[in-house]
């Protein structure tokens, strides 16, 4: 027998073939059962009469919700089943029966976030969740592939660093061998500035740690960071690889993911513009475009979430906001020739309140800039040694970002909380399972 996945059903119409999952769910009516089956890649009815096929049919009466099948039949069009398609049951094998006593604890009802996320290793079987990590892998290829078309070579930077990048706030502190100690790393960005200087346009994407104490919808304790990192490119031309990079995205999950978006009920026109350019707009314009929506902003501010909802609602497509005040940005962002005030740096802002999903900037390649910055940060420079040299040999002006993958899943599935497109989310209080 044909063994398929479900998601293959519409190209077998009037075959009998065989399909290897879950019973998702089952309603039983008289003389008739109509099992509804999924496999991971979809889910199909069923439906089985006692009189034609008396095995399947008792095997089927009174199974257990998630109980492993192997199950054989024909597909028939059926416009009113979901998917277009169903599977008239002839034959089925139980691979394994849920037992009675310990029924499937996600059932197919409303259930409080913390019961699902302790659950969460079952949880990503319902639709919902499976849908959204397809679209979270299809992402991640498109960005490689984006990536690797425009000449970016893959650099992997280390996940146990001496030294903070992005602040020492933030930092997870772990015991290395013989009490040494080492912390995880915040952002792969450092590492990759010497990857750059060696292979000129790298690339690295791997996870990030952060002990946020933040417990908002954007914030994870790990998350997937996608950073480029390029010599002699400027500001303009990080920004110009950051709208390239996010399009890229988008489209590809438009095209090569319709049917989870249409499982995750997202409206796709919403994701339809964008496609380059994005506006750009200075921090400074930012301030007034705040002020002119009542907002109490003035320069020097940073930027919070709810100011970046107001800021992106001017937009269709994700902003890109410039040249921020140089005193609240990371120490390593190159000033503005012209004000030596702002930094050369920048954030993507997503629409519809999903907020910043790139921070980037051109980096400081002046070694006594460099180390003055250092200090003023009050930084261990005996740490960032290897960091300088990248200064004292041949620097150049370089640039680069990081886009965080699971704010741009979320804003691309129009997920209430980025804890949904992680397989295991890690958060303020939970680390299980
Ligand atoms: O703006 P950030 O802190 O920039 C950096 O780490 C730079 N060193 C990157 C670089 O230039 N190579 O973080 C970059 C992005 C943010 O825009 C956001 O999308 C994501 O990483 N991010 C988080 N995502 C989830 N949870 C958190 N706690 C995050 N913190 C940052
Ligand atoms: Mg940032």
């Amino acid at each position: 027998m044909t063994v398929i996945t479900i998601e293959q059903a519409g190209k077998y119409e009037g075959q009998d073939v065989t399909i290897r999952g879950w019973l998702y769910n089952l309603r039983e009516s008289g003389k008739l059962v109509f099992p509804i089956f999924r496999d991971g890649t979809g889910i199909i009815q069923g439906v089985c009469a006692l009189k034609e096929n008396p095995e399947a049919f008792a095997a089927l009466k009174g199974l257990t919700q998630e109980s492993s099948v192997i199950v054989t039949g024909k597909i028939r069009a059926e416009q009113r089943a979901p998917g277009g398609y169903e599977l008239g049951v002839s034959r089925i094998q139980v691979v394994q029966k849920v037992p009675e006593s310990t029924p499937f604890p996600i059932q197919l009802k409303e259930h409080g976030v913390d019961f699902l996320l302790d659950h969460r290793h079952l949880w990503m079987r319902t639709p919902r969740q499976a849908a959204i990590l397809r679209i979270r892998a299809e992402a991640e290829r498109a960005a490689r592939e984006f990536m690797d078309s425009q000449g970016y070579t893959l650099t992997d930077a280390p996940i146990f660093t001496p030294a903070a990048c992005e602040g020492t706030s933030t930092l997870f502190e772990v015991n290395y061998i013989d009490n040494e100690k080492a912390y995880l790393t915040q952002s792969g960005q450092l590492y990759i500035e010497a990857t750059a200087m060696a292979l000129g346009k790298v690339y690295t994407f791997g996870p990030t740690f952060r002990a946020e104490k933040s417990k908002t919808r954007r914030h994870l304790t790990e998350f997937w960071m996608l950073e480029p990192e390029a010599a002699y490119v400027e500001l303009d031309e990080a920004m110009t690889l950051g709208e390239g990079l996010v399009s890229a995205i988008v489209q590809s999950a438009l095209k090569n993911k319709a049917r989870e978006l249409e499982t995750l009920k997202r409206d796709a026109t919403k994701l339809q513009n964008v496609k380059p350019p994005f506006p750009r707009i200075s921090y400074e314009d930012a301030i007034k475009v705040l002020q002119k929506h009542g907002n109490p902003a003035k320069f020097g501010d940073d930027i919070g979430g709810d100011e970046e909802t107001i800021i992106s609602n001017e937009f269709d497509r994700p902003v890109l906001v410039h040249r921020y005040p140089a005193a609240i940005k990371a120490f390593y962002m190159q000033p503005d020739a012209e004000r030596p005030d702002l930094a050369l740096a920048f954030d993507m802002l997503a629409p519809e309140g999903y907020g910043e999903i790139i921070g980037g900037s051109q980096r400081i390649h002046d070694y006594d800039l460099l180390v003055k910055r250092l200090r003023e940060h009050n930084l261990p420079e005996d740490a960032f040694r290897w960091y300088l040299d990248l200064r004292r040999y041949g620097s150049v002006p370089h640039s680069g970002f990081g886009m965080g993958l699971e704010r741009t899943v979320a804003w691309i599935c129009g997920a209430e909380h980025i804890r949904e497109v992680i397989p295991f989310p890690r958060t303020l209080y939970r680390v299980y399972p």
